[in-house]
């Protein structure tokens, strides 16, 4: 239930996260030097993300191999957030008036705000020093819920995108081994999903209450599942075969994609990128059991 306190805290953490995004606003256009190039041999991801990390004793790779990986990991990377942000952000602009958001829709102004710069500087940096983006592999799972549910189900699956994704740009951006433009990407980044992050909790809780409140176990138990599916595929997504096949890397690209997805030295890379929002949503029941079997 929702106590009488609990919509002022609501409001006072809303207005508290966009003063924060206020006193914090940069023009994305003008905030970068953009280095003219980025030289081939160097990590352009740390080593410890790659797709193949803890595989090499079985699937060697030498140092040029794993920086050309690194380089088109990395695109494939920030492919994935320009299409994940593009989906989410046509997600808030349809909720940020509708009836009920009244208490999100100011913070909702400044994440959509964001979400354009960094739509923006993601694919400027595939274009810049990939060249392309990598399409848009995104499987659009079946339509099965309606009304709340299926605002519940949209925000959590934007919540999970931003965590996993916050994963890996606070590895890259903590790395003094990694170029540091590609550290300030991933720093700035990080510090403006913080926020997200924060707001996005809150909105994910706020939904499940009114929907756990009318007690449909069938229901709960669907989007448990979803959810679930969903951080899998997120995971899958890491594994692109053009990106091995961009990378240079020997044999069939299709056969290395399913020998590294199932490597069983990938098991704990794969709880680790899931690692924060899945605590998040056991601890409140919103999934019954870890993504991940041991
Ligand atoms: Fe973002
Ligand atoms: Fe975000």
């Amino acid at each position: 239930m929702m106590t009488t306190e609990e919509p002022n805290r609501l409001r006072a953490m809303i207005a508290k996260l966009s003063g924060l995004s206020i006193r914090d606003r940069y023009n994305p256009y003008q905030t970068f030097k953009w280095p003219e190039a980025l030289a081939d041999e160097q990590m352009w991801m740390s080593a410890d993300l790659l797709t193949t990390h803890g595989t090499e004793s079985d699937m060697p790779l030498d140092e040029a191999q794993r920086q050309r990986l690194s380089r088109w990991e990395s695109i494939n990377f920030y492919s994935l957030n320009v299409h994940g942000i593009r989906e989410l952000l046509a997600e808030v602009v349809l909720r940020i008036h509708a009836p009920g958001y009244e208490d999100f829709s100011p913070f909702m102004h400044h994440f959509i705000g964001e979400e354009n710069d960094h739509m923006w500087f993601f694919a400027e940096f595939c274009l810049r020093y990939g060249g392309k983006l990598y399409p848009n592999r995104n499987v659009n799972f079946g339509q099965r819920f309606s009304g709340r549910a299926l605002d519940l189900v949209t925000f959590a699956k934007i919540q999970l995108f931003e965590e996993i994704v916050d994963h890996f740009n606070m590895r890259v951006a903590g790395d003094s081994s990694i170029h540091p433009f590609i550290r300030e990407l991933n720093g700035v980044h990080h510090r403006d999903e913080s926020r997200h992050i924060a707001f996005g909790r809150e909105m994910v809780l706020w939904l499940y209450e009114q929907i756990s409140r009318e007690g449909d176990e069938a229901l709960l138990a669907q989007i448990d599942e979803y959810l679930r599916g969903y951080m899998v595929n997120s995971v899958t997504q890491l594994y692109n075969p053009i990106v091995y096949q961009d990378a240079l890397l020997p044999g069939n690209v299709y056969e290395r994609r399913t020998a590294l997805l199932q490597h069983p030295a990938r098991r704990g890379a794969h709880r680790a990128i899931v690692r924060k929002p899945e605590s998040f949503l056991l601890k409140h029941a919103m999934i019954s059991k870890p993504v991940f079997a041991d």
